[in-house]
C-alpha cells in the first residue's frame, strides 16, 4: 500500500503567525499527501526571550484558531497534518504539536525541552502516543526529543510505523542521527525543520524522510523553502527483522535494562 508522506521546510518571520501559516499552506497547496509534517513552532517562530513574548502568540489546542483552520484544511483534502505551535493551557505554556485529521485533533507536548525553552515552556505531560491515519499508525515527537532514543523507541513499541518529527534543529547531528532512529526501530521518520536565523540562532534545514532501513528518501537543502513528498510503504515498518534469527523487538531484554 502506498502512503504519501509530505514535509514542509519553511522560513517563518518571527511573530508573524498569520503570514507564516499562509506561506506554509501555499507550499503544500498543489501537492497531494496523506500525512503532512510541518516544523516545530512553525507559525510563531522559535527564539522567544521571555514567557510574556511566547504567551502573546500561544493559543489553545485543540480549541484555538490554528486547529480550527487545520481541521477545515485537512477535511477538504482528506489528509492529516502534524504542526508545531506554542500552546496555552491555563497559566502554562507548552511547546506542542497537533496531529489533525478533519474533526480529530491529538495533542503532543514536547517531552525534552531544549536550552532557553525551559524558561517559558513547561515540560510536556502527554507522554508518547500513536494514532491511526488512513490505517497507518503515526507518532509525534518534537525536535530535541530525537536525542533521547527512548522517544522513538517508545513510539515504535506503541506501534508507530511513521514518526512525525516537527523540528527547529540548531545542533548539527539531528539529520544523521534520525537515520539511526529509523534503523534501530525499523520505522519511517519524517523530520520537518526550518531554515533562517532568529536573534543569532541559525536553523539547519535538511528536512528529510528516512526509510525503516535507515536510507534517506529525500533531504532538502540548508536554505531551501519548499515542500517534498515521498511514497512510502508503511507496512514494511511492521517487520522488525534484521536477520533471519533476529527480530529487533522480540530480541529485546527489558529485564537487563532496568
Ligand atoms: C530544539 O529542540 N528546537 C533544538
Amino acid at each position: 500500500m502506498s502512503f504519501k508522506i509530505g514535509i514542509v521546510q519553511n522560513n517563518p518571520r518571527f511573530l508573524k503567525a498569520r503570514a507564516n501559516v499562509s506561506a506554509a499552506l501555499a507550499l503544500m497547496d498543489s501537492i497531494e499527501a496523506d500525512l503532512w509534517v510541518l516544523p516545530e513552532l512553525f507559525a510563531s517562530g522559535y527564539n522567544f526571550k521571555t514567557k510574556k513574548e511566547a504567551a502573546r502568540c500561544a493559543e489553545r489546542a485543540p480549541g484555538g484558531p490554528l486547529c480550527a483552520l487545520l481541521k477545515a484544511w485537512t477535511a477538504s483534502r482528506n489528509c492529516a497534518v502534524v504542526a508545531g505551535l506554542p500552546e496555552r493551557s491555563g497559566r502554562r505554556l507548552y511547546n506542542s504539536a497537533v496531529l489533525v485529521q478533519g474533526a480529530e485533533v491529538a495533542l503532543y507536548r514536547k517531552t525534552h525541552l531544549f536550552g532557553n525553552e525551559k524558561k517559558f515552556f513547561s515540560p510536556g505531560n502527554t507522554g508518547f502516543w500513536t494514532r491511526p491515519v488512513k490505517g497507518v499508525r503515526v507518532g509525534v515527537m518534537i525536535c530535541f526529543d530525537w536525542f533521547f532514543p527512548e522517544s522513538c523507541r517508545t513510539l515504535a513499541l506503541k506501534g508507530a510505523q511513521i514518526v512525525a518529527h516537527a523540528a527547529n534543529l540548531v545542533l548539527p547531528w539531528g539529520p544523521e542521527g534520525m537515520k539511526i532512529r529509523s534503523l534501530e526501530n525499523r520505522i519511517y521518520s519524517a523530520t520537518a525543520n526550518r531554515i533562517g536565523s532568529e536573534r543569532g540562532l541559525r536553523f539547519i534545514g535538511q528536512s528529510q524522510v528516512v526509510a525503516p532501513n535507515g536510507s534517506l528518501m529525500v533531504r532538502l537543502g540548508e536554505s531551501e523553502v519548499r515542500a517534498a513528498v515521498v511514497e512510502a510503504d508503511p507496512w514494511t515498518a511492521k517487520d522488525k527483522k534484521v536477520h533471519k534469527a533476529n527480530d529487533l523487538f522480540k530480541d529485546r531484554r527489558p529485564a537487563c535494562y532496568a
